[in-house]
């Protein structure tokens, strides 16, 4: 008899997923944290495979999958259906969902309601925001509805016109113990991880050192906690300028390319498809089915002959 995979109690990561816990252990340890983002199943899969202990479902995807020029368009019903992709292919690494702009600003209700659709539709483990400023009395909100958050300073994408483009923060020492003071109060509010996005590897190690919770660095130095890339930069998939801090594992753009390219050849040349990827039938159905063909070309009716 096949029974039901068991439903974990609420609170209970499910089977063989990484405990949220692990990453205040993960730091304690000096053990760096390697996060990716991803948006489908596939790329959730492979980075489970790969070992990733965190994948974020960025609202990056408005600009690596969803072809706009900055992150604000990003929807909830994108997101949601992103990350529920992204849930159905990972088991081990946590799932952390970006609520997109919009889905957090207006209030902590409206804050509360979506992170809820993200855990209850979409299978997230947690949600990421970015900010400090209000944004700490929606991780207050968030956290008291039992909803794990990660928080976002630094470059904060959602308001890069506000920051006067993509550009690193606190490159001056007011502007560095501004992002301190907003590290601290969003590990007060209850973030269990913070992203550093685009700061002085100075900096980042600092705020490193002042926080319990795991530090995430994008772009932030190598005494992060942890690191984060996003999926298209890493591999070399992302049609416009990557940041400076984007290491580029793989071309697989090129490879796609030629790969795509071999294909449209050879269906043109009629080398695709062959005998393997073709279906045979029997003979004599073959037979019968040309006479009937006959028939059609006679009367206009397929039907057997005499
Ligand atoms: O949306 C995203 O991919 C992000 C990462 C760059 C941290 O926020």
């Amino acid at each position: 008899m096949t029974t039901r995979p068991r439903t974990p109690a609420p609170g209970k990561p499910a089977p063989g997923k990484l405990p949220l816990t692990e990453l205040a252990e993960l730091k304690a340890r000096r053990q760096p944290i390697a996060m990716i983002t991803a948006y489908d199943a596939p790329s959730g899969r492979l980075a489970d495979e790969a070992g990733a202990d965190v994948i974020l479902v960025g609202d990056s995807a408005a600009m690596t999958v969803l072809g706009h020029d900055s992150t604000v368009p990003a929807t909830m019903d994108e997101l949601l259906i992103l990350t529920r992709a992204v849930t159905r292919g990972a088991r081990r690494p946590l799932v952390v969902a970006d609520m997109p702009f919009g889905s957090f600003q207006v209030s902590d209700e409206e804050a509360v309601r979506n992170g809820i659709r993200f855990l209850k539709e979409a299978g997230a483990d947690a949600v990421k925001v970015e900010g400090a400023g209000t944004t700490l009395s929606r991780v207050r909100a968030l956290v008291e509805a039992g909803i794990p958050v990660m928080g976002h300073i630094g470059l904060t994408p959602q308001s890069a016109t506000m920051l006067g483009g993509f550009k690193a923060q606190g490159r001056t020492a007011e502007k560095a113990a501004r992002l301190l003071k907003d590290a601290l109060a969003l590990e007060a509010a209850g973030c269990f991880a913070i992203v550093l996005e685009a700061v002085p590897a100075p900096v980042a190690a600092r705020i490193t050192e002042a926080l319990g919770v795991p530090t995430i660095g994008i772009g932030a130095g190598v005494d992060c906690d942890g690191q984060v890339l996003v999926w298209h930069d890493l591999l070399g998939l992302y049609h416009g300028q990557s940041p400076r801090f984007v290491k580029q594992y793989a071309n697989l753009a090129e490879q796609i390319k030629g790969a795509v390219g071999n294909y449209v050849e050879e269906v043109r040349e009629r080398h695709f498809p062959e005998e393997q990827h073709t279906y045979s039938m029997p003979e004599e159905e073959l037979a019968e089915f040309e006479a009937a063909l006959g028939v059609l070309d006679d009367g206009g009716k397929v039907g057997k002959r005499g």
